[in-house]
């Protein structure tokens, strides 16, 4: 069964063709990014703006690209939460219009199901039930997919999300939106034990994370030193930031894995792109005899190969839309 899946839900117009859920026939991504890098962050009305632009010929190039026609194409899965809401009005939109005037079944998307559904398409053999640590610029998840459509929240950020940490982090050091990637780079040359940064709990909820007094307590670090004229070495001040926001999720994780006791991992979202998170969490889990799944380091940020793939197992699942399809800013993965 073939899938045409449409993705705006933020900075990225994407879309995708994918094959029974595991196999991406084709995947077209037109980022946004380096318009939104002159304002620092994701400016919402201009998101909207260049994916009502990039939708047509985007969605186009996917199907060009894997060679078939919408004749080809079984079911229309798009993302319709949680996001930008005029961002994914777009997408949303779009692809009610195409199963309107062609008779395709829609399929609505849940952004962060499809963060998750990123590992079948990297791993084979990977099926529910695991725990997944879902971590993006705007949540922190520990997640029990008990099936492909069935998930649990075991855990969650009080504040902050993990990836939203990292880019205010990078920013005060001058770093271009979104500076998680830069820091996580700059942080390889750096000792991670070269300052001394808090590991925040959450009282009485032990797989909850807060990253804010984390971020704050880096950014004081960085203006404390300014105002004494001191210059830090900023390797070390990424490698020692990594290190603690790695060290929470990471323990709390594995906390969880332990207390549910459950041993098949994985991680998910634009952060488990994050070189010390997968290398810590590979390592521990061989330790532990856990197994231990993530995505392709290209299939860790926004785009539409994984909706295809979580939305096959939405469509078998029964979830089909009718053209009353709406978009949500928030929306729990549960
Ligand atoms: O999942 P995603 O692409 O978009 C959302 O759904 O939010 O996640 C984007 C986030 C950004 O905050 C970005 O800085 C962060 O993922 N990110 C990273 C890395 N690569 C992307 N954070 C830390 N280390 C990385 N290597
Ligand atoms: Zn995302």
């Amino acid at each position: 069964m073939k899938i045409l899946a449409i993705e705006s839900s933020c900075d990225e117009t994407a879309a995708a063709v994918v094959e029974d859920g595991r196999k991406v026939i084709s995947s077209v991504i037109a980022s946004q990014v380096e318009e939104h890098k002159l304002y620092g962050g994701v400016v919402p009305e201009i998101a909207s703006r260049r994916h009502a632009e990039a939708i047509v010929p985007v969605v186009r190039q996917a199907l060009d690209e894997a060679e078939v026609t919408l004749e080809n194409i079984d079911a229309i899965a798009v993302t319709y939460a949680p996001g930008l809401i005029g961002a994914l009005l777009v997408g949303v939109n779009f692809a009610k219009g195409l199963s309107l005037s062609t008779g395709i079944p829609l399929v609505p998307t849940h952004h962060l199901r499809s963060h998750i559904a990123s590992n079948y398409i990297s791993n084979a053999e990977l099926k529910p039930p695991f725990m997944c640590l879902v971590v993006s610029g705007g949540h922190s998840h520990i997640v029990m997919v008990e099936d492909y459509t069935k998930m649990k929240i075991i855990g969650r950020t009080r504040d902050d999300a993990a990836g939203e940490a990292f880019d205010k982090a990078a920013r005060t050091m001058g770093m271009s939106y979104p500076g998680g990637i830069e820091l996580d780079k700059v942080a390889e040359k750096g000792d991670p034990f070269a300052f001394k940064l808090p590991r925040p709990v959450v009282h009485d909820a032990p797989y909850d994370f807060s990253f804010s007094g984390l971020k704050t307590a880096v950014i004081n670090l960085i203006h404390n030193a300014a105002q004494k004229g001191e210059e830090l070495k900023k390797p070390d001040i990424c490698a020692s930031f990594r290190y603690a926001v790695v060290d929470c999720l990471s323990s709390n994780f594995l906390k969880a894995a332990k207390d549910y006791n459950v041993n098949k991992l994985v991680i998910a979202g634009g952060v488990s792109a994050n070189s010390l998170l997968r290398s810590t969490l590979k390592n521990e889990c061989d330790k532990l005899g856990y197994k231990f799944y993530m995505p392709d380091k290209s299939l860790c940020g926004d785009n539409a190969a994984m909706v295809g793939s979580q939305g096959y197992y939405e469509f078998l699942s029964g979830n089909v839309a009718g053209t009353d399809l709406n978009a949500y800013a928030t929306m729990s993965i549960e």
